[in-house]
């Protein structure tokens, strides 16, 4: 792992050509001439931010955040700005978030959940079961008592967190350099531990992705990258719950970008789980590193997000390896530009061809079933949207689950555009901004009770303009509106009952 292999250069096979690219921006504009006044946003257009350009293919862009930090104007200006995506560097931790057994305590973690969300930044949990920063209590208990005192942490964190966050590092590191567990009080109390985390934290909150979490494992012909390959392979086929797999990319430290990042990204992906990339630094912030990794999580449709492990170099848990993405005065280094021109040239749809124009730019309605209620069902999960419990309580957020048809899943669509439920209540956005919750409300005929079905199979929001949008297939995954973006996730069809 010491010597540095050339930079990735990726197969690049969801990437427009320039010559593609061209016509597109030719088409665009050509189309802009024909439709008179009407603006059609390019779709192609460079985003300026990070996290802007990362979302033009429905990814994100994001950073650690060290809540002693947050009081730095010139460190949350840039955070604020960049990113769409946010990890707590450790305020999320066991340590920090039960220092005493049975007593939790969330400030730290809370103190940088609601700087992110008040500025409309999603947020990962990072870390539920992990061998390292375990209180002392912890790190002083084995077998049964650590067994059940991992899952009473699991089931206290994500209660406090239940449908706030994106996803959970619920397991972290658990894996040896040869590809064998790592001996740690947590394998100490049977090798099955892993699976009781996943499945203690599904039921903990069924809507949040559940992550597993580990460095090391970019080569795809690494001993420790095949050990957590075949793991996840075993809990896809036994049906142990697991969402995504975090490649925390730590290029430094002797390590350094391998030729066959792609093929590992790619490979985890074909299990059915989303990857990303979750704690990224690289050593003295190669630019060619930093654009191939880039590059590989662009070429690969599951690969959901990039987030770098701190904001400036003097921020970075190894900043004598100047690592990140600004340096120590807050300017932009050359990796940066790097990052950013690849997140720009990225196919905003990876999972279709580059030919047919991005579903985001101007959706056309199309007429949905007329008459009797319909279901909506998510195209990407096969799910309907719920009701959870057949509430009939103003603000209950509406989730996916498996469609039975029952009247808590049936929808009509009116001629002024409401989707009702039971008669009288009404699918109604939370908010206009992104990540704003779809619920039901009482009907009062507001725009942000109104929906336009689109021909391009999505369904937006009359008042935001956004899509409604689902992180995730499962059971209970919770319904909000996003940036159109042409994913999948984004898809949903009214089917007459
Ligand atoms: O805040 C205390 C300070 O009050 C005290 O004086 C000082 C004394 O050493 O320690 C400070 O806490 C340190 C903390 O970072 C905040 O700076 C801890 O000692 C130190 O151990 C801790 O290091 C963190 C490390 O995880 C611990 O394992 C790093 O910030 C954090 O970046 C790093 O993050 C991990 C990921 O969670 C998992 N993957 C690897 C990654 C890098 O190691």
């Amino acid at each position: 792992m010491s010597a540095r292999p050339p930079a990735h250069r990726g197969e690049d096979q969801g990437r427009p050509t320039a010559l593609r690219r061209a016509l597109i921006i030719g088409a665009t504009s050509a189309l802009a001439v024909l439709t008179g006044m009407m603006v059609i946003p390019d779709a192609n257009a460079a985003a300026s931010t990070l996290g802007a350009a990362a979302a033009q293919s429905g990814r994100y862009f994001g950073t650690a955040i060290a809540g002693g930090r947050l009081g730095d104007s010139a460190y949350t200006t840039i955070a604020a700005r960049e990113f769409n995506m946010v990890t707590a560097e450790n305020e999320m931790k066991i340590d920090a978030t039960e220092p005493q057994r049975g007593q939790f305590t969330f400030s730290a973690g809370d103190n940088i959940y609601n700087w992110a969300t008040q500025r409309g930044i999603k947020m990962r949990g990072h870390t539920l079961a992990w061998h390292s920063q375990q209180p002392g209590w912890m790190q002083s208990l084995s077998g049964s008592t650590l067994r059940q005192a991992m899952i009473d942490h699991i089931n206290g964190v994500m209660a406090h967190y239940k449908g706030k966050l994106a996803a959970w590092d619920v397991v972290n590191e658990a894996f040896n350099e040869d590809g064998s567990r790592r001996q740690s009080n947590l394998q100490g109390t049977g090798n099955d531990w892993i699976e009781v985390a996943f499945r203690t934290a599904r039921n903990a909150d069924p809507s949040v992705k559940l992550c597993y979490n580990d460095y090391n494992i970019e080569n795809w012909s690494y001993a420790k990258t095949q050990g957590v390959y075949r793991m996840i392979q075993d809990f896809k086929s036994r049906g142990v719950p697991i969402d995504c797999v975090g490649l925390q990319t730590h290029f430094t430290g002797g390590s350094s970008l391998p030729s066959n990042f792609q093929t590992t990204l790619s490979s985890f992906a074909a299990l059915g789980v989303d990857v990303a990339l979750t704690e990224v630094d690289v050593t003295n912030a190669s630019t060619s590193q930093y654009a191939g990794l880039t590059q590989a999580c662009m070429n690969v449709a599951r690969c959901i997000g990039i987030t770098v492990w701190g904001v400036r170099d003097s921020d970075s848990w190894r900043s004598s390896e100047s690592p990140l993405l600004f340096d120590g005065g807050g300017n932009k280094k050359a990796a940066y530009t790097s990052v950013l021109n690849v997140l720009n040239s990225a196919n905003p749809n990876p999972s279709t061809t580059t030919s047919s124009p991005a579903p985001s730019t101007s959706p056309t309605t199309s007429p949905p079933p007329s008459g009797g209620p319909s279901k909506i069902v998510g195209s990407q999960s096969g799910r309907c949207i719920d009701v959870p419990n057949s509430s009939h309580n103003n603000g209950t957020r509406v989730q996916l689950y498996d469609c039975h048809g029952l009247t808590n899943q049936q929808w009509t669509y009116t001629a002024s555009k409401q989707l009702t439920v039971y008669g009288n209540m009404c699918l109604d956005a939370a908010g206009s901004g992104n990540s704003a919750a779809v619920q039901i409300y009482s009907c009062n005929g507001q725009t942000n009770q109104q929906w336009n079905v689109n021909s391009n199979g999505t369904i937006t929001g009359v008042q935001s303009g956004r899509c409604i949008d689902v992180w995730g297939t499962g059971n209970g995954q919770q319904v909000q509106i996003y940036d159109c973006n042409g994913q999948a996730n984004q898809q949903f069809r009214l089917v007459a009952l």
